[in-house]
């Protein structure tokens, strides 16, 4: 490393260390990557944020900042929210004629409005996004401030379907009054500072949005500073390396976002990567014979299947978080590492020359966790099953000889 970069994470650390952590934004950013402002000014103890990381992880960051974690909370601007804000495209109707919703952009910010009644006896309520949750994969769901309380707009986006009433509204009613609670924003962010009662009241300068490197491998101060300057630290400096965790604590990191909500034992945000999550969230085991919603169930859905029981497999064996993933052909070969063609675990004939054993395999379903009301008809999306069997609903490939 040269040295004014090492000066300049010196600077850097010095900044967190005292609080301004808004500093770190100096650092230069990337080309081509997400780098839009993520942090308020107070973040928690140790913590320095991805910027620092990038300094000598470029590679693993820049891939990273292209990932629906890194993407899942975002503060509001142009390119975070992807609903359309021009005249055409900026109406929402419903089925209450005496109902529609607005979306504009304003010098001072995003706002939604909702139009009640008819002319002239308009009422209506505006409030402004305060935070983008959903990498827009398939959706976004927008969240307000009331004070220092954190409640849900009405309306979302759905990337199939455009501006819609979010997940479970009523179609034809304003409903501004879903508090958000720290459960859903320990799933989607880093972190955020609750101080309840109520259970939605949060301070405003204490939040990380987007699912950032500490996340999951702990607060990196000591770590950085170790590596930019000679003296050595006094406490340990090592990052937690999920890949040195016994495969349960590996299957608890996933779990604490990927197991369903859960019922929390402690506050949200206090479970470190690495301990037993059974100590913090009580995930209750679902009954064998019932069916498991698709959506956020990876893990229960994985510990169904034969490959996950009979072998040492965990998310791991498939998914590299550190990168976006979607060629199925090369998921595929995940397969073939414990299928080999021709043993004894692959006892198909045909199936060598499928480049695809995901859709026949793992195949996407609807999800009833999830259900958009809009215009009378119900949307609901589908996600990827990860009970990898076979359906009997699918049919085996062709022979080949
Ligand atoms: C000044 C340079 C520097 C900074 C800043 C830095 N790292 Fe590192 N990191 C390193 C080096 C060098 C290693 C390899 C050390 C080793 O092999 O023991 C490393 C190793 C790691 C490891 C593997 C640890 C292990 O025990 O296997 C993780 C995880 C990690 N860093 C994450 C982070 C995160 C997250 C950040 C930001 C909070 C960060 N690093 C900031 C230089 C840095
Ligand atoms: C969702 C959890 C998660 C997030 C977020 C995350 N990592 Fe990791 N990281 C892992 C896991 C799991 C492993 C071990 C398996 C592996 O290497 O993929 C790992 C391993 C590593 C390693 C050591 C192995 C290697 O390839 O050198 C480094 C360094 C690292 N991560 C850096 C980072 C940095 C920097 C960021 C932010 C840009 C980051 N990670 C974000 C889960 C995460
Ligand atoms: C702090 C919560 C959290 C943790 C920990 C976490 N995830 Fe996620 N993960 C999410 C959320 C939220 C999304 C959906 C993001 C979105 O699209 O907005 C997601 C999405 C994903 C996706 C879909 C990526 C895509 O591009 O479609 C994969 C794969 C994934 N997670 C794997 C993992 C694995 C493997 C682990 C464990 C190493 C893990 N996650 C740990 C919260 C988490
Ligand atoms: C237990 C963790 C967890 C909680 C709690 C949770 N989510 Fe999610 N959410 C996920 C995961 C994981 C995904 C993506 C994977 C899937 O669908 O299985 C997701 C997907 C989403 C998506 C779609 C993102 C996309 O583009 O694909 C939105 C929007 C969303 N969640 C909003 C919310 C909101 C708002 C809350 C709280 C009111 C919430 N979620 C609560 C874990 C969680
Ligand atoms: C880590 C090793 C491993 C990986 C990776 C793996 N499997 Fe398996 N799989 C197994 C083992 C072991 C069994 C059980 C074999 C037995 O019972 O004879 C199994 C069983 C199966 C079965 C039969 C399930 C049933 O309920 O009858 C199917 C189908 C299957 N695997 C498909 C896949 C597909 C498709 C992939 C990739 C998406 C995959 N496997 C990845 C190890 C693995
Ligand atoms: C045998 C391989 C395999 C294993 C093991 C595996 N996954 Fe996946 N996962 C996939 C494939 C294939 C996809 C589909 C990718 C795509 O369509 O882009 C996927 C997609 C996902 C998605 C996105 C779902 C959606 O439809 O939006 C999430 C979230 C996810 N995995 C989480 C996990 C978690 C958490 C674990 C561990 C409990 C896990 N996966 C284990 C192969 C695997
Ligand atoms: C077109 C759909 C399809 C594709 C593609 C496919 N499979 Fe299958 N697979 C099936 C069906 C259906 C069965 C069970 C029926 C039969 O053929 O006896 C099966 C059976 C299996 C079994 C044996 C399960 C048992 O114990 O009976 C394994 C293992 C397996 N597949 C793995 C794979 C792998 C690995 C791939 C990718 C190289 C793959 N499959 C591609 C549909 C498919």
């Amino acid at each position: 490393m040269n040295l004014p970069l090492q000066a300049a994470i010196g600077v850097v650390l010095m900044a967190a260390a005292a609080g301004q952590t808004n500093s770190v934004q100096s650092l230069s950013p990337l080309p081509g990557v997400h780098q839009s402002p993520r942090t308020a000014p107070d973040l928690p103890a140790g913590y320095v944020g991805d910027a620092v990381c990038q300094s000598c992880h470029q590679d693993k960051v820049e891939t990273f900042h292209r990932t629906s974690h890194y993407l899942t909370s975002r503060l509001p601007e142009k390119d975070s929210i992807l609903g359309k804000f021009t005249p055409d495209a900026n109406v929402m109707k419903t089925s209450n004629p005496e109902l529609f919703f607005r979306m504009e952009e304003k010098d001072n910010g995003f706002f939604q409005t909702a139009v009640e009644g008819a002319a002239p006896f308009l009422e209506s309520r505006t409030e402004r996004f305060a935070f983008v949750v959903g990498s827009g994969g398939k959706g976004q769901t927008y969240l307000f401030w009331k004070g220092d309380d954190l409640f849900q707009l009405p309306v979302s986006y759905w990337t199939e379907l455009g501006w819609v009433n979010s997940p479970g509204y009523r179609d034809g009613q304003a409903n501004f009054a879903r508090p958000i609670i720290p459960r859903c924003l320990e799933c989607h962010g880093t972190y955020f500072e609750q101080i309840p009662p109520p259970l939605n009241h949060y301070r405003k300068s204490g939040f990380i949005v987007g699912i950032t490197c500490e996340k999951c491998h702990g607060p990196g101060r000591d770590h950085a500073r170790q590596f930019s300057t000679k003296s050595a630290p006094s406490t340990n400096p090592s990052m937690l390396n999920p890949a040195r965790f016994s495969r349960d604590r590996q299957m608890d990191l996933c779990a604490w976002c990927h197991a369903g909500h859960g019922f929390p034992l402690q506050p949200s945000f206090s479970y470190v990567p690495g301990e037993v999550l059974d100590k913090y969230l009580r995930i209750p085991q679902p009954d064998p014979a019932a069916p498991i919603d698709v959506h956020g169930s990876q893990v229960e859905m994985l510990q169904r299947s034969r490959c996950f029981q009979q072998s040492a497999m965990t998310c791991l064996t498939c998914h590299n978080v550190h990168t976006v993933q979607h060629d199925l052909s090369e998921f595929s070969q995940r397969c073939l590492a414990c299928h080999k063609p021709g043993s004894a675990a692959f006892p198909k004939q045909g199936h060598e020359a499928a480049s695809n054993c995901i859709e026949c395999h793992m195949p996407l379903q609807e999800t009833n966790l999830i259900v958009f009301d809009q215009n009378g008809k119900k949307a609901r999306p589908k996600v990827r099953s990860h009970w990898i069997k076979v359906y009997s609903e699918i049919v085996s490939p062709p022979a080949v000889n």
